[in-house]
């Protein structure tokens, strides 16, 4: 797996201190209110797990599953979203969890589905933004790093299922994908 690795991007150690930090905002912010986070699979598991144990509120946790890129490292635009939601949102304030915000096609389509079940409320928490690629307006209401326009993986993240267990995200070796 190591050899597929081109450089670590960002460390186990920057990880989990901007974690604790989007954590602790978010429960600032959220005072009082019992949040619904809805993490967006696969992708979503390592960060979900990682921010909840942050996020100091009573708070709801959800999945949905949602995908763009089948194995390509480009998004097709065509997304599929598993749309058995199979839980109450109206009324929630609703928290999206998502590892990395790309052309953000993903998220415009799972927002206006969100949006249009009556929530409450509505932010995104993604733990990387790439803007680089953006086609879809969305903007973020909580950033853990910004990231270069790179394929990345790890923590999370893979590559054709690949590499979604490496403590660290790392941009892979071009040569691995083409
Ligand atoms: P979007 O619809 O293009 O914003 O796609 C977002 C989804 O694409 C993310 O949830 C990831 O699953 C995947 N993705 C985007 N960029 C990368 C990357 O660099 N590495 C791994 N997955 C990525
Ligand atoms: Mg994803």
């Amino acid at each position: 797996m190591k050899e597929d690795i081109k450089s670590i991007l960002f460390s186990e150690s920057e990880i989990k201190e901007q974690v604790e930090k989007l954590g602790s905002q978010i429960t600032q912010d959220y005072a009082g209110k019992k949040p619904l986070l809805i993490g967006v699979l696969k992708g979503c598991y390592v960060f979900l797990a990682d921010i909840a144990r942050n996020i100091e509120l009573d708070c709801e946790i959800r999945f949905i599953t949602a995908s763009s890129y089948g194995v390509s490292t480009i998004s097709s635009g065509d997304v599929k979203v598993g749309m058995d939601f199979d839980f109450e949102i109206s009324g929630r304030d609703v928290l999206i969890i998502e590892d990395i915000l790309d052309s953000g096609v993903t998220l415009s389509s799972l927002k206006k589905i969100i949006a249009d079940r009556g929530a409450a409320s509505l932010r995104i928490c993604t733990l990387l933004d790439k803007p680089a690629r953006r086609k879809a307006q969305i903007v973020p209401d909580y950033i853990g790093f910004k990231c270069p326009d790179e394929f990345v993986v790890g923590y999370g993240l893979d590559y054709a299922e690949k590499y979604r267990n490496l403590p660290f995200i790392a941009i892979l070796k071009p040569e691995v994908y083409s």
